[in-house]
């Protein structure tokens, strides 16, 4: 197996090589010059990046590559011109050569076309005045190789917001009322769960329905998983995912970040050729099941979750598995006897769909759970035994002397009486024949005899 197969290799920028400093291109303008000299400069010392129908903005960030966007839709304007508001509100010296008040107004595509430019002036001495060095005193979180959760949410929306030109689309390409119902995660709470397991670079994230893929990405920046899987159903949200893809590794190769592997992918998550990453692999699985059917719960349940690794983890917006802690004999086959259920923190506004706080539960697969409940039960079947005196066996002993007395004849025993000795006697026979398979009429699931024996 490759180191990438196996999930080992984390995807890093690459190196830009920078060239050298021109400082006539630094040089100040005066306020009064600005607007003049920025007309001049960017006919005549156009940075070979900004090519036409592309938008080219060079990196002030270490290891940093220029981020190329196609410059042919307002969106991507739009997103350039805030990280061209982020980047200068780190270092105010790169806007030097802006207009007065070029951040307090809504610039039209032409001029933030010609703001990158004269960004790009700047940007490409400056970046090369500090090649070898993070510079977090100047850049602060920017400036460091691992995203901070502020960061890895900044560029996961940037990228969102290239990917995504108007997101309230998304609710007419999803079905209402079906599985397929549309509904995203905030990143906050998707910080907030990772925090609180401390999922990290041994984890293997998968999202079941992951849409259009921004916690994939987001998990991938933030937690640095070892790998980010996402599956989605339907193939809008699916299309859309892959091209968040594509801009979230531009992005963050644009400001120097390293980040896990991470994929999209199209299709059933109940499709048998995911079941080996999602029973093998797996670690954390996220599920936004809060408009998923009862039947496709019910299949989740069967298909995936019984079968899944002890100590995997579940996150869910509906949850699996009861509080109950103890298992009873009639819920020896449901998920809560291998597994244990309970809430997670939630934040307000967690979810797109609802300002209302929306609930996440963490499942954890348990499988000793069972075994430790019918280890309990054999206890409890050879102490009647050992336990003389007790109201069992004295009630035991009344019965048998009564039968040696011939107070009981065969003749006397009334039908009813035999049928519920029997049944009773059925019963039992019933949990001593767990060993094999037990089928419970309540979740109608049926677990392999490994947890039994
Ligand atoms: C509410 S969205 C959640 C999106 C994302 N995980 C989030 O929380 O932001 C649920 C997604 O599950 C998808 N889905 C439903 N059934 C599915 C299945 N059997 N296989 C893959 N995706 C499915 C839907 O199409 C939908 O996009």
């Amino acid at each position: 197996m490759s180191e990438e197969d196996a999930g080992l290799k984390e995807e890093s920028p690459s190196r830009e090589v920078e060239t050298p400093v021109d400082p006539g291109i630094v040089a100040v303008a005066s306020d009064s010059s600005r607007a003049a000299s920025v007309d001049r400069r960017s006919s005549s010392m156009e940075p070979a990046g900004n090519l036409e129908n592309q938008l080219v903005l060079l990196s002030v960030f270490y290891q940093g590559k220029p981020l190329k966007l196609p410059g042919t839709h307002d969106h991507i304007h739009k997103v350039v011109f805030r990280i061209l508001k982020n980047v200068c509100g780190l270092v105010s010296h790169l806007a030097l050569h802006f207009p007065e008040g070029w951040d307090k107004e809504k610039p039209d595509n032409e001029t933030i076309l010609t703001l990158t430019k004269l960004f790009n002036r700047i940007a490409k001495p400056f970046a090369s005045n500090w090649s070898g060095s993070y510079n977090t005193d100047v850049l602060g979180d920017w400036g460091q190789r691992q995203c901070s959760q502020k960061v890895a949410m900044e560029i996961t929306t940037y990228a969102y917001e290239c990917a995504v030109p108007r997101p309230a689309d998304l609710n007419t390409y999803y079905k209402s009322f079906t599985s397929e119902t549309y509904g995203e995660t905030n990143l906050e709470q998707m910080a907030s769960i990772i925090d609180e397991l401390g999922i990290g670079s041994h984890d293997v994230f998968v999202d079941l329905g992951s849409g259009i893929g921004q916690l994939v990405c987001f998990t991938a920046a933030y937690a640095k998983c070892r790998k980010s899987v996402g599956i989605e159903l339907s193939q809008i949200p699916a299309n859309y995912a892959k091209n968040l893809g594509g801009h979230f590794k531009q992005l963050m190769a644009h400001f120097g970040k390293s980040h896990g592997r991470f994929e999209h992918h199209q299709g059933d998550f109940l499709n048998p050729k995911f079941k080996k990453l999602i029973i093998e692999e797996a670690t954390v699985i996220f599920i936004n099941n809060f408009a998923f059917s009862p039947d496709l719960m019910f299949r989740i349940t069967n298909e995936l979750l019984q079968d899944l690794k002890h100590g995997t983890r579940i996150v869910t917006t509906k949850p699996f598995g009861a509080h109950k802690k103890d298992i009873t004999y009639r819920s020896t086959g449901d998920i809560n006897s291998i597994s244990d259920t309970r809430e997670l923190t939630s934040l307000e506004y967690g979810v797109s769909w609802t300002a209302k706080q929306v609930k996440f539960w963490l499942t954890t697969m348990d499988h000793t759970k069972l075994i430790r409940y019918y280890e309990a039960e054999r206890q409890k079947k050879l102490e009647p035994k050992s336990r003389e005196g007790s109201d069992e066996v004295n009630e035991r002993e009344k019965k048998t002397k009564k039968r040696k007395n011939g107070k009981e004849s065969d003749g006397e025993c009334s039908s009813s009486n035999t049928s519920q000795n029997g049944k009773k006697k059925d019963k039992k026979k019933k949990v001593s024949a767990a060993g094999t398979a037990v089928f419970t009429a309540s979740t109608g699931a049926l677990f392999p005899s490994k947890y039994y024996k």
